[in-house]
């Protein structure tokens, strides 16, 4: 059987199904295949949802076991039910998924279970549980996200030696948790377990963690992952695992040679990073090449391939939902003749450990290296009132401004919530704010966004608290 399509769109993820939803509501006939049971990819199944979902449950948790007592709350008989989070968890994902489902459906778009195969210009061959079927389309997007990146000699067993995915789903906590990698997956799950009970301790190969963000953001951050049980060993690689009757016996070296030292671990998170998943796509079939690292390149999604798009994890940017989301909107709008955008300089980034961490544009480093003159203002939650009431004065505001226009070019941020407060300082960017305008935006007293409007006053020079 064959079926004629203006776009189709291979994997059901953030990138995917956003771009099917918008194809669908700008008139184009669209399918989106995805392979898994559910859609919604890495983001809604096994990423982004379940991550929070146990981040959320964990932190609640270790605020009754720890900060109740602070705020004269007794508690007692408190116990973390992990089969209770679990399914809290799987509700969340649940709805979600379905949820997106039925946006396809109310956009109109065909959701094909299969895996996608390209076989040539306009062609799209499916193997589902339906059977095998060839769409005609006009349009091919590519949005097939990303998998993890292993670790050569180390096999992951889903149980002991584990990913994210398994990293989501242990049945119970273990004693003590290895970290290999101090990147997002690393804190954030490190972080879960370590709430519950695991003694957890991170080997990352750099001599910082969290590659990419600020500096003096990450190092604070490590300061207070230290205080709060973490362990870190930093300039340190991982030469093998090896399983034995008590566990597993995790083998270093220093990162530049020599220095050996093991680890005994129950369970090991293997989280360096994640690579392009293109697996048995039919790129040869239209002449597309991955690049080293197996990216596919895109010039405003259009891959090198008449009539082929790429988007999301599988392209090149931050391996990001919100980034793949964008793309997705940009990309059927392109598709549909009209001039979809992305402002990659305005994307920004969360780590949802407690205290969160978020940035967006430009760190200190980047301006630095690029020999850029600007002006900073930072603020410290420590004199910011919401956070003495609420005894959450760890972490701060960092603003980077051009020093000669003000323009905003970056804010870095580590403390409780500033996950969601990193939005105001994207639509500055977007807007192109000068410091001066977020100084002089009123924003309500007692929160903690005046920490931003206090840093941007810092940027101007007159700041008002201490
Ligand atoms: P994916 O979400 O990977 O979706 C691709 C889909 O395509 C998959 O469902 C796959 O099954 C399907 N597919 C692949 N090949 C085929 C084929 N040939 N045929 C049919 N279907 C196919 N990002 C954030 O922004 N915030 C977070 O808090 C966050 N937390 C994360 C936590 C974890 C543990 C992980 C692993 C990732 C997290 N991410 C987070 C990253 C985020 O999940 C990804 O950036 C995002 O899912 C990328 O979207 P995508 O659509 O490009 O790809
Ligand atoms: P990452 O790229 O964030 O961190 C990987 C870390 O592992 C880095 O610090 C790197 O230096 C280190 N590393 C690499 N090789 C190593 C080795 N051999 N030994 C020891 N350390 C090594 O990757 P991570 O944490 O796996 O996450 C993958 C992706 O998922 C990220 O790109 C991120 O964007 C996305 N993600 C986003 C989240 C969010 O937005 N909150 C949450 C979780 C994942």
């Amino acid at each position: 059987m064959s079926q004629t399509y203006d776009v189709v769109i291979i994997g059901g993820g953030p990138g995917g199904y956003n771009c099917a939803i918008r194809a669908g509501q700008l008139g184009l006939k669209t399918a989106c295949i995805e392979m898994r049971d559910t859609l919604g990819g890495t983001c809604l199944n096994v990423g982004c949802i379940p991550s929070k979902a146990l981040l959320h449950a964990s932190e609640l948790y270790e605020t009754a076991e720890k900060d109740f007592a602070g705020f004269g709350i007794k508690v007692s008989g408190l116990e973390a039910d992990l089969a209770k989070m679990m399914g809290g968890k799987a509700e969340a994902v649940k709805g979600l998924t379905d949820g997106v489902a039925f946006l396809l459906k109310k956009n109109k778009v065909d959701h094909i279970r299969g895996k996608g195969r390209i076989a040539g210009k306009g062609k799209v061959e499916v193997d589902g549980p339906d059977g095998k079927q060839t769409l005609e389309t006009k349009h091919i997007v590519i949005a097939t996200g990303s998998e993890v990146t292993p670790l050569p000699g180390v096999e992951i067993d889903e149980e002991h030696i584990v990913s994210s995915t398994g990293a989501l789903e242990l049945k119970k906590v273990p004693e003590k948790l290895v970290l290999i990698g101090a990147g997002v997956i690393g804190l954030e799950l490190g972080s879960v377990w370590r709430r519950l009970g695991a003694d957890v301790t991170v080997i990352e190969y750099l001599d910082r963690i969290l590659p990419g963000m600020d500096s003096e953001i990450a190092k604070q951050a490590q300061r207070i992952f230290k205080k709060q049980g973490m362990a870190f060993e930093l300039s340190r690689k991982v030469t093998g695992i090896e399983k034995t009757d008590a566990g597993l016996v995790v083998a270093t070296e220093a990162a530049d040679g020599g220095k050996e030292k093991t680890f005994e671990a129950n369970v090991a998170l293997v989280c360096i990073g994640r690579r392009p998943y293109t697996d048995g796509l039919g790129l040869e079939t239209v002449g597309i090449e991955t690049d080293k690292r197996g990216f596919i390149a895109n010039d405003h999604y259009k891959t090198s391939a008449d009539g082929v798009w790429v988007i999301g994890d599988c392209t090149h940017g931050p391996m990001l939902a919100h980034k793949a989301e964008d793309e997705g909107v940009a990309c059927a709008e392109r598709i549909a003749g009209k001039a979809g955008h992305v402002n990659y300089g305005a994307i920004p980034g969360v780590v949802y450990t407690n205290p969160e961490i978020a940035c967006v544009g430009a760190t200190e480093d980047d301006l630095k290296s690029e020999g850029r003159k600007y002006k900073t203002g930072k603020f410290s939650f420590m004199a910011n009132s919401r956070a003495r009431a609420n005894h959450e004065t760890d972490g701060m505001v960092k603003l980077l401004a051009d020093a000669e226009t003000d323009e905003l070019l970056g804010a870095h941020m580590i403390g409780k919530g500033v996950g969601e407060m990193i939005s105001e300082l994207c639509l500055a960017l977007e807007f192109r704010a000068a410091s001066e305008d977020i100084a002089r935006t009123s924003h309500p007293h007692p929160t903690m966004t005046e920490a931003i409007r206090q840093a941007a006053m810092g940027v101007e020079g007159w700041t008002m608290q201490a």
